[in-house]
């Protein structure tokens, strides 16, 4: 029996698909001494931290940090731009795409939920589950609302619980080809800074994100990134705001402030953690992108190995930050995971919603490497074995056959 005084050795191997390992130069960052929020110090820290978290959503508009977790950044995205009875268009990709839309309904909108309903044979409940948003789904039921009641899309980039990554900029395409004013809503809470995302490219309204995944960040600071069209909206907006009230935050930023105590160490870590992710050395964003794609397909040739079936059913949207792995019919995903953890020291991520204990996640973002991954599959391996799941094949075999058979570009290869 685990007790709260358990140690073991060596380095816990937290493969959650968030809150993510923060490295030491993070936690160093944090350990500074807290400062005063309104002194000269602070508004250099402030303007730093905007600057670089606009570079990490790619935009050239405001970003708002939160001292909230990702949810309160949900909230804040509908709080700031909708009026109470709105209709919005929201796609269930997932277990979080669900939970966006019950905080929608409680709210007091008008949540009208798309999703993949066809044949799928592992998941006959959730073929939604095992795909991206249909931007093709989108498209038409806006075509068919020409009073333009819809007053926002929403859509997750990366549905955390099954390991999907939608195409956003179809998504974009289809709101435009059906030539509505909808306002596009995005949540990239676990994408932000592991898959690629371009707020103004793809003409994003408003992106939500959090600090426990990419960012390398301890769970505790949340973003809005904003653009003029939302900005815009957000001053006639109805529902009731003022903690996630935009506007005055936007104006307390302009001189590196915030009208409330912002998280002071956390703001520390996120500055180190925009240096990391953005340093030319290490590749920038282009470079921690492709890291993350790379590590994705080493975790996959692992599950294929192994007989196991993959949570995505489509190559086209596999995400780079965690692989969902469906366990046989029979077994228990979550005794599986249990066993791990107390066997191994290994934390995988559990089913969530409608898959629960039919699948585990494999977190392969933020900071890791290689051999994180592969101690992590061997953890994995050893576990499902141990468990009696009949493997076909050495998923560690395929995955050490992988990693070493496509090296990191030279670039990259001590940006980890
Ligand atoms: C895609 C997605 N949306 C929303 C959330 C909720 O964020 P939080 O738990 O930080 O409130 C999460 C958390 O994992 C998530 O992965």
């Amino acid at each position: 029996m685990l007790t709260l005084d358990f140690h073991p050795t060596g380095r816990h191997f937290l493969q959650i698909p968030g809150p993510s390992p923060v490295p030491d130069r993070i936690l160093r960052a944090m350990s500074l001494p807290t400062i005063d929020h309104r002194g000269p110090e602070f508004g250099v820290l402030g303007l730093r931290v905007l600057k670089g978290i606009a570079q990490i959503f790619q935009t050239r508009h405001p970003v708002i940090i939160y001292p909230a977790s990702g949810t309160g950044a949900w909230e804040a995205a509908l709080a700031n731009v909708m009026s109470p009875g709105d209709p919005v268009l929201m796609y269930e990709t997932g277990h979080f795409a669900s939970l966006w839309i019950k905080m929608a309904a409680r709210l007091g909108l008008k949540p009208e939920v798309l999703t993949l309903t066809g044949k799928d044979d592992r998941l006959p409940d959730a073929a939604g589950w095992r795909r991206g948003v249909q931007a093709d789904m989108i498209e038409a039921r806006l075509k068919a609302d020409t009073q333009h009641a819809i007053k926002a899309v929403c859509v997750v980039h990366n549905e955390t619980s099954t390991g999907v990554t939608s195409n956003i900029a179809a998504v974009r395409k289809a709101i435009d080809a059906a030539k509505h004013p909808a306002l596009l809503l995005v949540d990239t809470i676990s994408g932000l800074a592991s898959a690629d995302y371009k707020h103004d490219e793809w003409g994003v309204d408003v992106t939500i994100s959090g600090s426990q995944k990419g960012l390398m960040l301890p769970p505790g600071i949340s973003f809005n990134a904003v653009s003029p069209k939302a900005i815009e909206a957000s001053k006639t907006a109805k529902l009731p705001k003022a903690f996630w009230a935009w506007d005055e935050i936007i104006e307390m930023n302009k001189t590196g402030y915030w009208p409330y105590t912002p998280n002071t160490n956390l703001l520390y870590g996120l500055a180190e953690a925009c240096d990391m992710l953005l340093a030319p050395e290490n590749g920038g964003l282009e470079g921690t992108f492709a890291r993350h794609v790379r590590w994705g397909e080493g975790v996959r040739s692992a599950v294929r190995a192994w007989g196991l079936e993959i949570q995505c059913a489509d190559p086209a949207v596999y995400s780079p930050v965690l692989t969902g792995v469906m366990v046989p019919d029979g077994v228990d995903a979550d005794a599986v995971r249990r066993l791990i953890y107390e066997r191994f020291d290994c934390s995988l991520g559990t089913g969530l919603g409608k898959v629960k204990g039919r699948m585990f996640r494999i977190g392969h973002l933020g900071d890791c490497n290689d051999l994180t991954l592969m101690g992590a599959l061997a953890g994995c391996e050893m576990g499902l074995k141990l468990a009696g799941v009949k493997l076909a094949g050495s998923g560690v075999q395929a995955a050490m056959d992988f990693f070493a058979g496509h090296p990191a570009p030279v670039a990259l290869q001590k940006a980890a």
